[in-house]
């Protein structure tokens, strides 16, 4: 996959030949390009920025260094065998679309993408719709909070692209049961992991993992999966098809506080069937420490523990060997 980035900053984008990024680029995965914007400036100062219309705080990119810098790249894809490779446009601006798993598995399947990071305002928008009239164009936001600039987000964007890619991690499954990752996991954060030693401060770790049966540790992290995303972000367990539930599952969300029944949509969707907060009072009154939970009775995962934030969860796991401990 081939990647240009334009920026102001260019040294912003030095983590980019670190860690994995770093090492898919010294493999020939990644052909990452960095170029500074004003190359393509023509002034003494090297201006990239003007006032902008219709007045008001804050300077806008004007359109003539990007036009100029990103002609430029594209025609580089041209190679001369009359079938010019033509880049994907990312535009990482907080009014674009969210940037989830699902769109770093789409971007992932393009084979060159341009990224355009503005600074100050934005850029002058006969930018984008220039280009979006030539090249597939993504507006893509990271999050609701506004950024000093589009860099950070171009790191964000590249990494979550880049491990997709064959070869890419060491372990080509390992994605497949991240949080968010399509199939299973794409409403479902992934639930704790543990590594040696097996006890640590007196903390073991939950009996079921060393039993061998993968069956059973299938299971069971497909439980915590669905009580960490109960916990911590509710607003997916009312996204699952409940079509895609199992009976263990209905089981155990029923016990987290969930039933199936029809799910607010936004104003003036009909309503669609997935599921919603039973307790709807009692979660508003304990938002923080996994109202879901709290409501219902233990679960089947050992003897009864608090109901934990992520990281006070007591040693009450089961220890190596067997016994459980209280
Ligand atoms: C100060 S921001 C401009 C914010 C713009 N005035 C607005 O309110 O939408 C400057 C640049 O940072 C980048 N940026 C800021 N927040 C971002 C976010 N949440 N996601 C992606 N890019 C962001 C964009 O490139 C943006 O043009």
């Amino acid at each position: 996959m081939r990647l240009d980035v334009v920026t102001i900053f260019p040294e912003y984008l030095e983590p980019l030949n670190v860690s994995l990024v770093g090492k898919a680029r010294a493999r020939g995965q990644l052909d990452v390009r960095v170029h500074d914007l004003r190359d393509w400036t023509h002034d003494r100062h090297n201006t990239v920025d003007d006032t902008p219309y219709g007045g008001g705080p804050g300077m806008v990119m004007k359109p003539e260094p990007w036009g100029e810098a990103l002609d430029q790249i594209i025609e580089s894809g041209d190679d001369g065998d009359g079938a010019a490779k033509l880049p994907t446009l990312v535009v990482p601006t907080p009014s674009g679309r969210q940037f989830t798993q699902a769109l770093a598995v789409e971007l992932a399947e393009r084979p060159w993408l341009v990224f355009a990071p503005a600074r100050y305002e934005g850029i002058d928008r006969r930018v984008i719709d220039e280009y979006a009239e030539r090249l597939d164009v993504y507006e893509v936001s990271i999050g609701d909070y506004v950024l000093a600039g589009g860099e950070a987000a171009v790191l964000v964007i590249t990494e979550a692209v880049a491990r997709l890619l064959p070869g890419v991690l060491g372990n080509a499954e390992s994605h497949r049961d991240d949080s968010f990752a399509p199939g299973a996991m794409a409403d479902l954060l992934e639930g704790p992991v543990y590594t040696k030693p097996p006890e640590w401060r007196g903390r073991g770790i939950p009996e079921v993992l060393l039993s061998g049966h993968h069956g059973k540790v299938a299971r069971w992290r497909r439980d915590e999966a669905f009580r960490r995303t109960s916990r911590n972000r509710p607003d997916l367990i009312e996204r699952c098809d409940p079509a895609a539930l199992d009976k263990h599952d209905r089981k155990l969300l029923a016990e987290l506080g969930w039933e199936e029944g029809p799910v607010s949509e936004p104003k003036g969707a009909p309503l669609s069937k997935g599921l919603r907060r039973r307790d709807r009072g009692l979660e508003s009154d304990m938002p923080l420490r996994g109202a879901g939970d709290r409501a219902t009775k233990p679960v089947d995962r050992g003897p009864e523990r608090p109901e934990a934030s992520e990281h006070d969860q007591g040693p009450r796991f089961g220890r190596p060997g067997g016994a459980v401990e209280e």
